[in-house]
């Protein structure tokens, strides 16, 4: 694929030799992501990041990747405090947003909105999740720290077992994660949901039809058997018609230090894209496992920077110049990154 100005709407853009080229690219992001080296190569560029749905993690990071490369942003971050509210369309937003930024992250409630905001934009648009349709960037970033948590096991992504579990139905990132992985080999997944919420059948097929096993279940204790990684979800609680009906599957999978010794492999990789749901009545993933060795959570948020530098390095064209002219840090650091 070509980077260059490219808009990232979907993982089915990536072909496996792309997916390697973030990777290379956000590996060699870590002396400025970690505080060691700051660089100037977007300095003068402008993100526009439009978050028309609730953000902390993605707005936060893709504000601070591009930060890190000198750049500038500026955000919206309230429908309400948006002209959409005054009945602007996409088309008129995304024409005016392009004239002002050299590139925009777009978060937004309809599936397909990123997409028409894109075709009318002036300027390279990354989807920073559509409703329960995509979430490219937050794919790449699981699939980044699979391959180095599995890397540190001696174990890879082709033959590796996932099981994913929670709202499968809703989770835009289950369904990019899912989707990346068509690009690998002999992947078995364990579908872990409520029957209701289950992954679309669409996904379930592609997944079948790329020679993927592909376990579908309601029994948590079966599903986590022989995984390498374990993926846990929140329940959408936003998608529902209502939160009562929402409601109705919170709580019902959960993981624990006690469900994760008696179930999982003792190696088994523990992820969340979080928000995790920390209410009582929810709790998909326990605060007991906080200080287990295997609870990859923060390795996700600290490697979203360094994919998100990696996906703005690569559309503005400045791989070459990061280094150049890069100088130490001025102030004090300390080092918190494993
Ligand atoms: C996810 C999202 O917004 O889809 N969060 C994120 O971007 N890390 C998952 C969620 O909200 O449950």
């Amino acid at each position: 694929m070509e980077f260059r100005g490219a808009h990232i709407l979907s993982v089915t853009q990536f072909e496996r030799d792309d997916v390697q080229r973030v990777f290379e690219v956000a590996d060699s992001m870590e002396p400025y992501a970690h505080r060691l080296r700051i660089s100037k190569a977007l300095d003068g560029a402008i993100l526009g990041s439009m978050f028309f749905e609730p953000s902390t993690r993605t707005r936060v990071s893709f504000g601070c990747a591009f930060n890190l490369l000198g750049g500038h942003v500026r955000e919206t971050t309230d429908i309400k405090s948006s002209s959409i509210t005054k009945g602007e369309s996409l088309y008129d937003t995304a024409r005016v947003i392009s004239g002002y930024s050299d590139v925009v992250v777009m978060r937004h409630p309809q599936p397909g909105s990123v997409a028409e905001f894109a075709k009318a934009s002036r300027v390279p648009v990354i989807n920073g999740g559509d409703g329960p349709n995509e979430h490219p960037s937050q794919a790449l970033l699981d699939l980044y720290t699979i391959k180095k948590e599995l890397i540190s096991k001696q174990r890879s992504i082709d033959g590796m077992h996932i099981a994913m579990v929670g709202d499968l139905k809703h989770g835009r990132t289950v369904h990019s994660l899912s989707q990346l992985l068509l690009l690998y080999k002999g992947i078995t997944f364990s579908l872990i949901s409520p029957r209701e919420l289950k992954m679309p059948d669409s996904i379930v097929a592609e997944l079948r039809n790329a020679g993927h096993e592909v376990i579908e279940t309601e029994d948590m204790e079966a599903g986590l058997k022989d995984n390498d990684t374990v993926y846990l979800t929140r329940i959408q609680e936003e998608r529902f018609e209502n939160k009562l009906e929402a409601d109705i599957y919170r709580g019902r999978f959960r993981m624990n230090q006690a469900i994760y010794t008696r179930h999982c492999q003792p190696n088994t990789v523990i992820m969340h894209p979080l928000p995790r749901d920390s209410r009582e009545e929810a709790n998909e993933l326990d605060n007991d496992l906080n200080q287990h060795p295997n609870l990859a959570i923060f390795r996700q948020t600290d490697n979203g920077v360094l994919v998100r530098m990696a996906l703005f390095a690569l559309i503005l064209d400045v791989t070459d110049k990061i280094d150049r002219n890069a100088t130490d840090v001025g102030w004090y650091t300390e080092s918190r990154f494993d």
